[in-house]
């Protein structure tokens, strides 16, 4: 038996540490927040995706009557970037969520499948997506994806050995 320890680095920040790129892509996820459509949970999450051709792309949480035919700020952004600039990869993405008249204080993180979407974007483009979370008292900086999404099922996982 070995036990195994995974050691998972992230920056904790505050918004004037970053730099004017930075800051412009968490603007752009903050002001994403605006167009959500969030009439059933009231939590308006914006998300600013950075492609290697300079474009930033951003999307907002879609939700639906009927729930689970929603669909997270995260993936409606790299969804549409993709189908948009299909041959682009994404150097960075920024999340931003806005509830009760103000940004969330602590940065939110992307569920579990949205991460699992970005990792494969991540792999197929074989360029790191650093994640900055926006919390308006702290901002966190993850240098990639694998880092959110440790023992990840990827393409790798569907070859038989
Ligand atoms: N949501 C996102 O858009 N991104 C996240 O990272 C977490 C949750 C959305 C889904 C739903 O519309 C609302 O936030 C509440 O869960």
């Amino acid at each position: 038996m070995k036990e195994h320890t995974l050691v998972l680095k992230s920056i904790s920040c505050t918004f004037e540490e970053l730099n004017e790129n930075e800051q412009l892509l968490i603007s752009k996820a903050k002001q994403a927040t605006e167009n959500a459509y969030a009439p059933y949970s009231h939590f308006n999450v914006g998300a600013a995706v950075l492609l290697d051709n300079g474009e930033i792309i951003s999307g907002t949480n879609q939700e639906n009557a009927a729930y689970p035919s929603g669909l997270c700020a995260e993936r409606v952004a790299m969804f549409y970037a993709n189908s948009k600039y299909p041959n682009a990869a994404v150097k960075a993405i920024a999340i931003a969520a806005f509830t009760n008249g103000q940004f969330i204080e602590l940065p939110i993180s992307p569920c579990g499948a949205c991460r699992q979407v970005l990792l494969e974007t991540e792999i197929r483009y074989n360029q790191d997506i650093v994640c900055y979370l926006y919390g308006s008292t702290e901002i966190t900086k993850v240098q990639n994806i694998k880092t959110l999404l440790p023992f990840c099922f990827n393409a790798d996982s569907l070859k038989v050995k």
